[in-house]
């Protein structure tokens, strides 16, 4: 066994794949195809469920599970108003990992998970929250950093993986993210106690993967200070930085921001309802960026290793040049 499958023998042997890394969920990218691919590549595929109605992710696991009999995972997201459907769904079609990201899942939701015999795996924000995670039955924790691209929180991936890694990777399997573009990384990550890693922004430049050309070409072209963090305009109305390649779309948040503020003010929606707003603002702008190929007004949501992204090739290759940078790496230290 070499070194690096040594290191990585908690995740694969979690996962049920060849290498401990996940191919993280994104919203529109992460369907049948990309999903697939990562998985027959020897990675693990995640659907996104987040942006799903229940029929729809019903049909897209069983047009994956057409594409693949390796296993794959299906990341859903909490504050979803269909969360109960959704994991119903994912019990019926007999679906093995589930992803709940978004925030702590809501009472219930892990049990749901558990008792059809599939394993959850959440986001841990912070330590105390990955405690508690743990403590509510969660069987492995993703720690994404603030490079990422997508939905963020504000603290780095070095300083997640030095505070989480040394006091949870004994407890459970710990995936880190947030910008990881190539295998070193990886490899540092694995070394510090990580069971595996999660991507995102390096695949989707996949061939594979089903974005728009556009939004593939505003990746190849971008570079890690063009990945910037939304900004929240009213304190009043908190919203989770997005980290996406700065356009027109990133003007039009701040709009929707006083839209949905003055709705807040005006007593038409409660808090709960007003971050839904902003939410299917988010899924509406990626979608018009991923599947229309309206890179300027859409949201071109990438992380800071979209810089690292340099051509467009199959996933296959992709996690080939991870896994031999990671080998390297490990081997130059021996
Ligand atoms: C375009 C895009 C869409 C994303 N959509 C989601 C999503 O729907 N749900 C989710 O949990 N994470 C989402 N993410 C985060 C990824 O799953 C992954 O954790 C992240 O991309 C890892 O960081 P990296 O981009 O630096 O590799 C998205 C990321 C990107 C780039």
């Amino acid at each position: 066994m070499s070194q690096l499958q040594a290191l990585m023998a908690r995740g694969t042997a979690f996962l049920g794949s060849d290498v401990a890394i996940m191919a993280g969920a994104m919203s529109w990218i992460s369907e049948r195809h990309l999903v697939s691919a990562m998985s027959n590549a020897g990675g693990f595929g995640v659907i996104a469920g987040g942006a799903m109605p229940p029929e729809i992710l019903a049909t897209e696991i069983a047009a994956t599970k057409a594409m693949t009999d390796k296993p794959f995972g299906v990341n859903l997201i909490t504050m979803h108003p269909q969360l109960t459907d959704l994991i119903a769904i994912c019990a019926q079609h007999k679906v093995t990992h589930v992803v709940l990201a978004g925030g702590l899942p809501p009472a219930g939701a892990i049990e749901q998970i558990k008792a059809f015999g599939a394993k959850v795996i959440c986001f841990a924000p912070a330590l105390s929250l990955a405690k508690k995670l743990v403590r509510s039955g969660v069987d492995a924790l993703v720690i994404e950093g603030m490079e990422a691209g997508g939905h963020i929180g504000p603290v780095s991936t070095s300083v997640l993986a030095q505070e989480i890694l040394p006091e949870m990777a004994d407890v459970v399997p710990v995936f880190v993210a947030g910008g990881i573009g190539r295998g070193e990384m990886i490899a540092a990550y694995l070394k510090q106690g990580a069971a595996g890693v999660q991507i995102g922004t390096r695949l989707v430049c996949a061939t594979e993967c089903i974005a728009h050309p556009a939004f593939k070409k505003a990746f190849l072209r971008g570079n890690a200070r063009d990945a910037i963090a939304s900004v929240q305009i009213d304190p009043r109305l908190p919203v989770i930085p997005v980290r996406a390649l700065k356009n027109a779309g990133t003007e039009e948040f701040t709009r929707k921001q006083v839209e949905v503020a003055a709705m807040l003010d005006r007593g038409e929606v409660d808090m709960a309802a007003a971050q839904l707003e902003i939410e299917h603002f988010w899924a509406g702008a990626l979608r018009r960026a991923v599947i229309d190929g309206d890179v300027e007004n859409g949201s071109v949501m990438a992380g800071q290793s979209v810089g690292m992204v340099k051509t467009e090739e199959p996933v296959a290759a992709i996690l080939g040049t991870l896994v031999r940078e990671a080998e390297e790496a490990l081997a130059g230290n021996a």
